[in-house]
């Protein structure tokens, strides 16, 4: 017994003793801060120079003499990219890079699906593992100001509410698996053309009230651990280092601890990037060699200029211990952390996951005389129309463009799916030729020679023999159709699309047009066309989603995430004359001030009483519902109160589906000038034939509020408020009036 205690202390004492070696920044047992803490006090000034700036286009270096491992960024965010070359932009050509692509973040925001959001953060996670990425950059969160803008495919939409619940749980899904989130591209980027120019005026009410609350949640809620500021400017200073945004806004006011990330060249000055805010900067000069240098990454605005500040006595250590501290503790977030899972590419759970978002979002928006879904029975001939119909949709449209290991073109999903009938395929106008991009092939050769006179002929002579015709059209990723670095130039579809369009109509009323594209569009012939689908960028499974809705498989339950302007005078940032702003005598910059303040979207056609050619919300099921009448579980609420309205919704048509109950809120009376209403609460619910099941809503007083400018803060004044419940927002048949006392 005796030797038994001695050899159990004597064991107690040699693992005591390797603990006690252990030092503190790599003892798990310890405090991550303290870790940081202990990490920070060995670091050499070279070295924390070295970890708050690139090393490669998409790297930045660990610290190899303590084991902190290299930092790996990819985009982002409906899929991880293909490796590049270390300094270029050209692909490097691995094997090992094809990845899923999930929808574009508008679908994802038309579920009005978080659980969804949740399941496209994980796989998405499970992808970047696999890729050894660290840090995937994105999602993206700007607000839909304009149809015209470029990179609106890639966010959620234009209603602050819809945003900040879809970002939170793609965020908590990514983060859950060790993979870093980088919120992009904070703030008011909403300019694709000049990007790097436009400097932003902007009340601080719409400011606060319309294009940070997605951020903000995205902070507060989601715990992203980084941001990317955006390439534009505010109040004259470009937001990657502008220090109302960064220091006061993001850090001081919200609390992050996480890194701000510079986007890819959007840092321009060094003792801006030391002050305000920056803590890690990527992709300066952009080849990452034009310094001239052989080094040009030591020539980053926070690399050797920076030092070089620091030897001559013009900064202490203060802020750049800062920025390290920020940046170890992303490392302790995601490299350093042990406990993450192993990731996997490409399999069939990401895919399921691919097919199921895309099928959610998307949008039935008319279906006159019931012709969704094709009958299967007696639709004997089909024709397809469009060059969307075999065009690869994952290819183009700038950083988020991916290398897919598949994607179902429209097409090929509608020939696998209505296999009974005939199915026959014109291309109707010539739009992208566009081969490659990026390093990847579209694969299919869109090469034409025929004029367009005869390729309407085509589609006319063959829409005639055709039971049903499907135009496959929209935009496609092509500079100025919903693109990176180019915002549109026009609201109207391209190319031949409308003509064509007319043309067969006039032969074959049976038309069902599906638009792909992050946008809205003029839609001439609207009235005469019985059935449109909206098909955004879908992904991996593109065409099999749209065959299965079509076709009937599955019941469309997407909802728009933004108003569909009948023309672009009924979008607020037109109608004042605000956008794209003016240039200055200088031809440095462009002042672009937001006229329409917080009416955006369907706030600005409430106040101005426009009817847009789909309302945002709007979204068709193949079975019908019922809203019953709302019902509240108080008449009065209190400032640190809640209030629940309960309202039931029947399936009263003859197929399951999903229904999304809306829940806006409008101030009665108010000091300031409110919109006709907000979005504040939502609920998917699924309901089979003949189901009811009662919907209940919650909000606090924070629905209420608006930004007080005098005070810079939110105020939820006393007095009367209306609920208005319903499946879009434009039909909100119950409403309930309710007091804040
Ligand atoms: C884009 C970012 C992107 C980065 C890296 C920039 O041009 O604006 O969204 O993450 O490049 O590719």
């Amino acid at each position: 017994m005796k030797i038994l205690t001695i050899s159990i202390l004597s064991l107690m004492m040699t693992l005591s003793t390797q603990a006690q070696n252990i030092p503190v920044y790599l003892d798990e047992s310890k405090p991550v801060e303290q870790r940081i803490d202990d990490a920070l006090s060995r670091m050499t000034l070279d070295e924390k120079i070295a970890v708050i700036h690139a090393q490669s286009k998409f790297s930045s270096p660990g610290v190899k003499r303590l084991g902190f491992p290299d930092l790996w960024t990819d985009d982002g965010p409906h899929g991880v990219r293909p490796d590049v070359l270390w300094d270029e932009w050209e692909q490097a050509g691995q094997t090992n890079d094809s990845c899923v692509a999930f929808p574009a973040l508008t679908c994802l925001a038309a579920t009005w699906n978080p659980q969804l959001a949740r399941l496209y953060g994980e796989n998405l996670a499970e992808e970047a593992l696999y890729r050894n990425k660290h840090v995937m950059l994105g999602p993206g969160v700007n607000i839909y100001r304009t149809p015209l803008g470029g990179r609106n495919f890639e966010y959620m939409g234009e209603d602050p509410w819809l945003a900040s619940r879809m970002v939170v749980p793609y965020i908590q899904g990514l983060q859950s698996k060790g993979v870093a989130a980088c919120v992009k591209h904070y703030a008011l980027n909403n300019d694709e053309e000049y990007r790097h120019q436009v400097n932003v005026k902007i009340s601080d009410r719409a400011l606060h009230e319309i294009y940070l609350p997605a951020f903000k949640a995205a902070v507060q809620e989601g715990g992203a651990w980084s941001i990317m500021g955006a390439y534009n400017l505010y109040q004259g200073v470009h937001n990657c280092h502008n220090a109302t945004m960064l220091n006061k806004i993001l850090k001081k006011d919200w609390g992050f601890d996480g890194v701000v990330i510079s986007d890819w060249g959007g840092c321009h000055n060094t003792d801006e990037a030391i002050k305000n805010g920056l803590d890690l900067e990527f992709g300066s000069w952009t080849n990452g060699l034009t310094a001239g240098a052989s080094n040009a990454y030591d020539n980053y605005y926070l690399a050797l200029p920076y030092k070089k500040l620091i030897q001559e006595g013009k900064y202490s250590t203060k802020e750049l211990d800062e920025k390290v501290r920020r940046v170890l503790r992303l490392f302790y977030r995601t490299t350093m952390n042990r406990q993450k899972p192993h990731g996997f590419l490409c399999s069939e759970s990401h895919y399921a996951t691919a097919l199921k978002i895309a099928q959610e979002g998307i949008v039935l928006l008319k279906n006159d005389r019931n012709l969704l879904p094709i009958n299967l029975q007696t639709t004997k001939k089909i024709l397809v129309v469009g060059e969307n119909a075999i065009k690869m949709m994952t290819v183009g449209g700038g950083s988020s463009s991916l290398k897919v290991q598949k994607e179902i073109l429209p097409l090929d999903g509608i020939k696998a799916r209505f296999t009974d009938a005939q199915i026959d395929y014109v291309r109707g106008y010539v739009g992208d030729t566009v081969q490659s991009y990026n390093g990847v092939t579209v694969g299919r050769s869109l090469y034409e020679t025929r004029s367009q006179a005869e390729l309407t002929a085509e589609a006319v002579a063959k829409a005639k023999e055709a039971d049903v015709v499907i135009f496959v059209g929209g935009l496609n990723k092509s500079d100025y159709q919903d693109c990176e670095g180019h915002d549109r130039k026009s609201y109207d579809l391209p190319y031949a699309q409308n003509e064509v369009i007319e043309a067969i109509l006039k032969v074959n009323p049976r038309l069902v047009y599906v638009n792909i594209s992050g946008n809205g569009a003029t839609l001439p012939w609207i009235k005469k066309v019985p059935a449109v689908v909206q098909a955004w960028f879908i992904g991996s499974e593109a065409g099999e989603a749209i065959a299965s809705v079509l076709a009937g498989d599955v019941n469309p339950s997407g909802k728009l995430p933004f108003t569909w302007y009948a023309s672009l005078n009924q979008c607020g940032a037109h109608a004042t004359g605000s956008y794209p702003g003016t240039w200055r005598e200088d031809y440095k910059i462009i002042d672009e001030e937001y006229k329409e303040g917080i009416y955006v979207g369907y706030r600005y056609t409430d106040s101005k009483k426009l009817k847009p050619l789909f309302a945002f919300g709007h979204g068709l099921s193949y079975t019908t519902f019922k809203v019953g009448k709302a019902t509240a579980n108080k008449q009065v609420m209190t400032t640190d109160g809640q209030i629940s309205f309960t309202v039931p919704v029947t399936n009263t048509g003859n197929r399951a589906g999903s229904e999304t109950i809306q829940l806006y809120i409008a101030a009665k009376q108010s000091k300031v000038d409110r919109p006709v209403k907000e979005l504040k609460a939502f609920q998917k619910v699924y309901l089979q034939p003949g189901e009811t099941r009662n919907v209940t809503l919650t909000i606090g007083s924070e629905a209420l509020s608006y930004y007080d400018e005098t005070r810079h803060d939110w105020c939820a004044e006393p007095g009367k408020y209306e609920a208005l419940i319903g499946t879009a927002s434009d039909l909100l048949p119950t409403k309930h009036t309710f007091q804040l006392k």
